[in-house]
């Protein structure tokens, strides 16, 4: 069966980017990076996409007057490469509405916290300021407002002793990197789709092991 295609937006690292070509690499994966994208010239994730020989496309929000010209070049490269998903990794630019709901069930964003807790910048710092123990990451479709939308996969990760900002963003890394792949497998093989406003809860989501603690935590 044909893997479904996936363009990956970055504006920065790209190391969630590199996860997906990670696993794409296994015939076996039902999905492939078609296109990545970066809203920034200088965003170190687009050197992921030159060393895998991926198609790449620098669209500068800065040449763009208005959110909805920037979103409409994003949308003709998008549908240019018919691609099947988009998966936001690390892109910092709020999307217009109406292209959250052109790509509604076929936008996907990954986040370093349980949401629905701890929206938006500054995350990891915010959480050792509250004092919480379990901390975590989480995938989900997109809506309008920032990091919110139907849950699909989320992994716990510990608070540790002594953790600052830092140690924290890296223990919950690693957990992102084995998450978003496995998400985006559950959603190409149609086994996680959006209902609604949620993804419903279906055992072979838990034998997946995209729900919280996937092997390792
Ligand atoms: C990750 O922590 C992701 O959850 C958040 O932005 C960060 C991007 O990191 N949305 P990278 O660019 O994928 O390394």
């Amino acid at each position: 069966m044909a893997r479904a295609k996936l363009a990956v937006l970055i504006s920065g690292r790209g190391s969630n980017l590199q996860s997906l070509i990670d696993a794409a690499v296994d015939a076996g994966f039902p999905a492939e990076v078609s296109l990545v994208i970066s809203n920034r010239p200088k965003a170190e994730g687009l050197k992921h996409a030159t060393k895998a020989g991926i198609h790449q496309l620098v669209i500068d929000h800065k040449d763009f007057q208005t959110r909805e010209d920037f979103d409409d070049a994003l949308n003709d490269a998008l549908r240019a490469t018919k691609v099947d998903y988009v998966c936001l990794a690390g892109f910092m630019r709020m999307l217009t509405p109406k292209f959250v709901n052109d790509w509604r069930g076929r936008l996907i964003n990954i986040h370093p916290s349980l949401l629905p807790a701890f929206k938006g910048l500054h995350v990891h710092e915010r959480m050792i300021d509250a004092g919480i123990k379990i901390a975590g990451c989480s995938v989900h479709f997109v809506s309008a407002e920032v990091d919110a939308g139907p849950i699909i996969g989320q992994a716990a990760v510990p608070v540790l002793p002594g953790d600052d900002a830092d140690t924290l963003a890296a223990r919950i890394l690693e957990q992102e990197h084995k998450l978003y792949p496995a998400c985006v497998k559950l959603i190409a093989e149609n086994k996680a789709r959006l209902s609604g406003a949620v993804v419903p809860f279906d055992s072979s989501i838990t034998a997946a092991g995209a729900l919280s603690n996937p092997p390792g935590v």
